[in-house]
């Protein structure tokens, strides 16, 4: 934990990204609202839902992620002798990919929400611990982090700007909430969801360190050339799902794998006690489909 702890410390300031708001959010109810999609979701309905049914959408509040970042925050920070393992780290230890929105709040926030996790798993009231996830659950990967934040092509977002696939111009966006529609170039490759999806990224350079980034590097350099979105935005009726299915979902699973057994009879003789057993011979044929390992993407 204390090299992590070091490994973030020298990154620090670099990573910070662009704001894409003249007056930045300064409390995570402000970040909350500049971060609100109940509009999109009024028109994109289904895409909306399907959203928040994946992953994305509880980046912050899963249990999972609730739990380990308790045990982080407890055991990892406050435990930690190093000078800069303070409660705000948590913004560059795990908030930069789980919420990134929340680059720009300042450090008394992200100490709240330190306190906010840790109230939301271990409150030994059950209306606490609901508030403090309730609380939470207004920051998560949502439709403007990807369409604006994580969006632009060149790195830079603008305030009051979706950037999409298509840079459609005929949608309502202007006249019914404001926003510019923007074609970027980025939504249809890896190096998209690879903002994210990469442990490597803190790593000193020539490190060995395996991750969902270095794996598709090399099914690109065995010739695999399905991008992220393929598999995991699969097009219905030409629009792509924004469900996300991962490893948890069995279906999907299985598309990954294929698997061929074949198996027969046969006996098996214990030449010491020259008695003879049933036993079955099987041939299995295993083949990982996807650019990464399975389990874990
Ligand atoms: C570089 C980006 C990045 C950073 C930094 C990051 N995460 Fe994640 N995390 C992800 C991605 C992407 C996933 C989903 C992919 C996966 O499950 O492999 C994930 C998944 C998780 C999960 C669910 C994993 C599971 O298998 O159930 C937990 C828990 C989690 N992260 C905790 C943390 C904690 C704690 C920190 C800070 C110490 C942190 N993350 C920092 C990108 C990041
Ligand atoms: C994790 C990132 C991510 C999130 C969160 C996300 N999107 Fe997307 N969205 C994408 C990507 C990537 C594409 C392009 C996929 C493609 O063309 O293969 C896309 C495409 C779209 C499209 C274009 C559909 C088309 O017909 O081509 C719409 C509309 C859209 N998103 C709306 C939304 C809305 C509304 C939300 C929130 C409810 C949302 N997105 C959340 C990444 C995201
Ligand atoms: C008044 C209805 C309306 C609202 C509100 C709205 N959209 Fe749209 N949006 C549309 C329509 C119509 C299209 C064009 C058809 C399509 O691609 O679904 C569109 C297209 C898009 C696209 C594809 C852009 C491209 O590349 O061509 C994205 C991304 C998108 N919307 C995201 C959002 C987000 C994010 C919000 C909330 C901040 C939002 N929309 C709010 C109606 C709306
Ligand atoms: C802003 C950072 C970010 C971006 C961009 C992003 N992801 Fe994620 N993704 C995450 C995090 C963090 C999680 C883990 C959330 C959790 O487990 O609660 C996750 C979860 C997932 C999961 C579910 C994993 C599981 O355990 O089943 C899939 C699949 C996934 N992302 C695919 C994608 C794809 C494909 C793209 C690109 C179109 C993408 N993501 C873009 C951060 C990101
Ligand atoms: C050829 C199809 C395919 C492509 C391309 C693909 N995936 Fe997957 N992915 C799958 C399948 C199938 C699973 C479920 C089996 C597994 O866990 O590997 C999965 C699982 C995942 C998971 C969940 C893993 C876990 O154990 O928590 C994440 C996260 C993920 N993929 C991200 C990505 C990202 C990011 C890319 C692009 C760099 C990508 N995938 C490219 C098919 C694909």
């Amino acid at each position: 934990m204390r090299i992590f702890i070091t490994a973030v410390c020298l990154i620090v300031m670099a990573m910070l990204p662009q704001f894409a708001s003249a007056n930045p959010p300064a409390t995570i109810d402000e970040l909350a609202a500049l971060y609100n999609i109940d509009k999109c979701a009024d028109c994109h309905e289904d895409i909306h839902t399907d959203w928040k049914n994946s992953w994305h959408a509880q980046s912050l509040t899963d249990s999972r992620v609730l739990r380990t970042w308790r045990t982080f925050i407890i055991n990892g920070l406050d435990k930690s002798q190093h000078p800069a393992a303070t409660r705000p780290l948590l913004k560059l230890a795990c908030l930069r990919c789980h919420a990134p929105q929340t680059m720009v709040l300042p450090d008394e926030e992200i100490t709240k929400i330190a306190e906010l996790v840790i109230q939301a798993v271990d409150d030994a009231d059950e209306g606490m611990r609901k508030a403090a996830k309730d609380k939470l659950s207004g920051i998560n990967i949502n439709c403007l982090v990807c369409h604006n934040e994580k969006g632009a092509a060149d790195g830079n977002p603008q305030a009051m700007t979706i950037y999409g696939p298509k840079g459609n111009k005929d949608t309502p966006h202007k006249d019914e909430i404001g926003y510019e529609t923007v074609q970027s170039e980025m939504f249809t490759t890896t190096e998209f969801c690879t903002q994210c999806h990469t442990g490597c990224d803190q790593v000193p350079e020539g490190t060995d360190c395996w991750s969902t980034k270095t794996a598709y590097k090399e099914y690109q350099a065995k010739g695999g050339d399905k991008t992220c979105q393929q598999c995991h935005m699969e097009k219905v009726d030409e629009v792509p799902s924004h469900r996300f299915p991962g490893v948890t979902e069995k279906d999907f699973v299985n598309k990954g794998i294929d698997l061929k057994v074949d198996a027969w009879k046969t006996t098996f003789v214990n030449h010491l006690t020259n008695e003879l057993f049933p036993a079955v011979v099987a041939k299995v044929d295993l083949k990982n489909n996807t650019p990464h390992e399975i389990p874990h993407g």
